[in-house]
């Protein structure tokens, strides 16, 4: 579909990361200048780990809205050894925490909490079944003997296929997917699992790693990979599937974190994500599907109510600063001083 204007249902992020603090103060208002809601990934330091920290948590964030917007954050639990089957049942009865994330100990930002086998908190996991709460899983092992690019792959194969013999009842989120494997593996799943993807992940092969020299601010776990996995996600993202739904992974870093020796991984796109997304359904000529990507699939798959506001996106384009404010510092955006083809309208 060719259209120079879209009208669709408000959409929500179903993965993004809002940090703490001052920082959180200076992001969230992108966000919810674009999204109704945002499942808010638990990966502070320490990590959100009770139903206590997470209403906590969410309190400081709604405080931090800026006045005049709507924003609804819907919290997490960061799934730890020390979890217990009570704070799952707790995390149902709150009605405000909606999903409990699983980080391989050791994968990505701020992960040092997390569990290094699955296996070990399966107690917790029958829990969550009965409850029907979902987990959301960042796919990769941390296996220094797997290639970076094969750690989702390698990933599936070990931890999701047991996962899903195990517990078939049990909802799962295969987090910001960057493969056609995962793709495929969702895809020949029952509709108790489904994936997020990103709007990096649908843009950008791993090539942009190293446009011309080493490109740190597209450096993200899991790693941009090849081409013809981005074709894989494009295919899925805009086929229509309802397993298939909007999540960001908007992670803000300070600048100097992501220039150091060792950066930091995370893209922040969270300043033009629907935009964006709204790039990538162009290009696949899937405009008419990013609704339910963006707007539909999610809210099924959590069974929570669709929006009812609009937001309309006009194909106006426009400039992307050098840096957002971050805290006490600047974050390097997606897209920096270069051009986003789609504009926010209303
Ligand atoms: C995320 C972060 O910075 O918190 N980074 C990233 O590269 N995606 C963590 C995560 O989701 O892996
Ligand atoms: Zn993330």
């Amino acid at each position: 579909m060719h259209t120079d204007r879209l009208d669709i249902v408000r959409p929500d992020d179903w993965h993004l990361h809002l940090r703490d603090g001052e920082a959180m103060a200076s992001v969230v208002g992108h966000t919810a200048r674009r999204f109704a809601r945002a499942i808010v990934m638990p990966n502070l330091k320490p990590p959100v780990t009770t139903v206590a920290q997470a209403l906590a948590y969410r309190d400081r964030i709604l405080a931090a809205v800026p006045a005049g917007m709507t924003f609804e954050p819907l919290m997490t639990l960061y799934l730890t050894r020390q979890t217990t089957p009570q704070e799952i049942v707790a995390a149902k009865a709150s009605g405000l925490v909606h999903a409990v994330k699983f980080y391989p100990q050791g994968a990505t930002t701020n992960s040092a909490a997390g569990v290094s086998d699955l296996a070990t908190v399966y107690p917790v996991l029958e829990a969550m079944e009965q409850a029907d709460l979902p987990l959301l899983v960042h796919g990769e092992v941390t296996d220094p003997a797997v290639d970076v690019f094969d750690r989702e792959k390698t990933f599936i194969d070990r931890h999701m296929v047991p996962l899903r013999e195990r517990f078939p009842g049990l909802r799962v989120v295969f987090e910001h997917i960057t493969t056609a494997d995962a793709v495929q593996f969702v895809q020949s799943a029952t509709a108790n699992i489904a994936a997020t993807i990103t709007v990096h992940h649908l843009l950008l092969n791993r090539n942009a790693l190293f446009d011309g020299g080493v490109r740190p601010h597209h450096y993200c776990a899991p790693v941009l990979k090849r081409e013809q996995h981005r074709q894989a996600l494009l295919r899925a993202a805009t086929g229509g599937d309802p397993r298939f739904f909007l999540g960001t992974d908007s992670a803000p870093h300070p600048r100097e974190a992501k220039l150091a020796d060792c950066g930091c991984a995370g893209i922040f796109t969270a300043h033009a994500a629907i935009e964006l997304y709204a790039e990538a359904f162009d290009e696949a000529g899937k405009l008419e599907n990013l609704e339910g990507f963006a707007s539909f699939h999610g809210p099924d798959f959590y069974r929570l109510p669709r929006n009812t506001e609009r937001l309309v996106l006009e194909r106006k384009a426009w400039t992307v600063p050098d840096t957002v404010p971050l805290g006490d510092s600047v974050c390097v955006p997606m897209r920096a001083s270069g051009s986003v083809a789609w504009s926010i309208a209303s």
